[in-house]
């Protein structure tokens, strides 16, 4: 549904040099369908031998990608359902009960659906970039959502706080295992911070606007998504910040960004189900939308909307271990990456869930990133 409006011109594009062409994604989500779905679980050959290695995310970066002699056009089209034919072939055949921890209650299916809807993501910023995108399906009413009112900020009582995924389940490697850890009570905003709260902070202090952003006269602003330039709306949560331009609104607010054991105690009891994701509507809600959902410290929109950037360096939990293999996780770790919790209306409803830990560096702007500030008590 997503590249289904774009012409293969279109799909081959570089639009910027941190994204791959959408050819790369489509061919890259297919591959990886294969390797995992096809080759290792039933040893099967690749239908297109050695294609696979110009599809390895860790090989070839974003800039080299439209180089590589990667598929395109029909060709593409017909290696996907290809690919995807031999997949439902092999499920027709394979154990869910075996004893192997890939196959045991599915995970590997759950691990390729959730890399396909986070290269859906992916896929939706560069979007942002193209001329005159109409997506097939759009549904307003996660902005016709009802706004609660409510107080700026919503204690939270920490104290022994369980932080990560339980067993069972799918989960990521890095979201396990769960653990006790001791906080102390904090505030968090209620709602992530608006563009209206950000263009006063960009006008008091002269920061950098968010990406996006063009001035309209003296003191009006307008935003361009999808070639469509609009009047920024004060209201919605802002998007596109990076971590550092983040950091800087706290502070300017007289507050910080919460760590992400902090922003997971805060999302504790929210609901998925009742949030702005699934690219429904190709944008953000109203800060404050969903307040019937709101977590049980109060906070609302901690899933949907936009990411939220936390002050943590992206670890390794205690007695983390790699599965199933270090390249999903492990060699991310470090500290030149940030946490994102809560995912974006882009966001995928069935990736999300308040233990989810996206990374990314401090200085990236195309992802839909936003800001939540905390305060100590
Ligand atoms: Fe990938």
């Amino acid at each position: 549904m997503l590249v289904e409006p774009l012409s293969d011109d279109q799909l081959n594009k570089v639009y910027s040099p941190i994204l791959s062409p959408l050819a790369w994604d489509l061919g890259h989500i297919a591959n990886f369908e294969e390797l995992w779905l096809v080759q290792t679980i039933s040893g099967r050959e690749p239908m297109r031998g050695e294609l696979g290695r110009f599809y390895d995310a860790i090989e070839n970066p974003r800039a080299t990608r439209n180089e590589l002699p990667i598929l395109r056009g029909e060709e593409l089209r017909s290696y996907m359902s290809g690919v995807r034919e031999r997949t439902l072939d092999v499920l027709d055949e394979i154990d869910l009960d075996s004893d192997d921890p890939l196959l045991r209650d599915g995970f590997v299916y759950d691990l390729i659906l959730a890399h396909e809807h986070q290269h859906n993501e992916t896929m939706l910023q560069l979007l942002q970039m193209v001329d005159r995108y109409e997506p097939l399906e759009r549904d307003g009413t996660p902005a016709a959502e009802p706004v609660a009112a409510g107080p700026e900020m919503v204690r939270v009582e920490g104290g022994q706080v369980e932080i990560g995924a339980p067993p069972g389940g799918f989960a990521y490697d890095n979201e396990r295992p769960r653990h006790t850890v001791e906080l102390e009570p904090f505030e968090i905003d209620r709602t992530p911070v608006t563009n209206g709260e950000y263009a006063r902070y960009v006008e008091e202090t002269g920061a950098a606007p968010p990406l996006y952003w063009e001035r309209d006269g003296a003191d009006a602003w307008v935003r361009t998504a999808m070639g469509e330039t609009r009047e920024l709306d004060p209201r919605h949560p802002v998007v596109h910040v990076s971590y550092e331009e983040a950091a800087g609104f706290a502070a300017w607010a007289g507050k910080r960004l919460p760590t992400e054991l902090e922003w997971e105690a805060a999302a504790a009891g929210a609901d998925r189900e009742r949030a702005n994701l699934d690219h429904l509507a190709f944008g953000t809600a109203p800060a404050g939308a969903y307040g019937g959902a709101a977590s049980e410290a109060g906070a609302v929109q901690m899933l949907g909307d936009v990411w939220e950037w936390t002050s943590s360096d992206f670890t390794g939990y205690p007695g983390f271990e790699a599965f199933p293999y270090d390249e999903y996780s492990k060699v991310f770790f470090g500290p030149e990456h940030k946490v994102l919790r809560g995912g974006a209306w882009a966001t995928r409803r069935d990736v999300i869930r308040p233990t989810f830990r996206n990374w990314d560096l401090p200085i990236r702007r195309q992802i839909f990133a936003g800001v939540r500030c905390a305060r100590d008590l």
